[in-house]
């Protein structure tokens, strides 16, 4: 494995119950109003994401990660906050995703992308498995500057070393998206992180 394709403890920040991912969770279910059906969150890790919008949608999410230990902790979390009607952890690789055409009306992802080996394929696959007229949400960050400060203090205060992720630059994401075929794109670089949320376009018959 390379260098970039582990996580650091610094970037799974405390597990659910982190701040951030409430504050992450409602700016997604905000800009995109998909509020049920089902979605898919891409690089779960601990599934800190998919607890915080399964507590404030009705979405069946699908917490896919490629590591079987990340998946081990995913799936011990789901069960203490009692949703395991509503997140099912699941084995999957974002290159080739083990889920049809047209599957879900969701897909999010945070702090993953970055560790993907080839963002072109990673894009086409999440499209590919998106329902005409569903959305994505695909980026890393920590939803605010005052979120960001936070855990840095933190790791200060407990002297522990906070590692910067790997960085993708705005061009290089853009490009990505546009090389897989996504049309309807917003890209979003702000105190909330780096995302680009997009549409699937609707098929319109006759
Ligand atoms: C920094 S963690 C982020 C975890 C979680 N999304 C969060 O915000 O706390 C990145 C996660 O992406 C997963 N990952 C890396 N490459 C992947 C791939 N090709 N397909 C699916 N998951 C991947 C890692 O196993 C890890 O759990």
């Amino acid at each position: 494995m390379d260098q970039n394709s582990q996580p650091t403890d610094s970037m799974l920040i405390d597990g659910p119950r982190a701040p951030i991912y409430p504050l992450i969770a409602g700016q997604i279910r905000d800009k995109l109003e998909i509020k049920e059906g089902t979605a898919i969150d891409v690089g779960t890790g601990p599934a800190s994401l998919s607890i915080a919008i399964a507590r404030i949608t009705k979405l069946k999410i699908y917490a896919m990660d490629i590591s079987p230990e990340m998946l081990q902790i995913a799936q011990e979390s789901i069960e203490n906050d009692g949703l395991k009607d509503r997140i099912k952890p699941v084995r999957g690789d974002v290159h080739r995703m083990p889920f049809q055409d047209s599957f879900a009306d969701l897909i999010f992802s945070r702090g993953s992308m970055f560790f993907w080996k080839d963002l072109v394929s990673a894009f086409r696959e999440i499209h590919r498995v998106l329902k005409p007229g569903g959305a994505g949400y695909i980026g890393g960050g920590w939803g605010s500057s005052s979120a960001r400060k936070k855990i840095k203090d933190r790791f200060k205060q407990q002297n522990e070393s906070y590692k910067k992720p790997p960085k993708i630059q705005i061009d290089t994401l853009e490009i990505a998206v546009r090389e897989a075929g996504i049309r309807d794109y917003i890209l979003i670089n702000d105190d909330s992180g780096l995302w680009v949320s997009f549409k699937k376009d609707e098929v319109f018959i006759g």
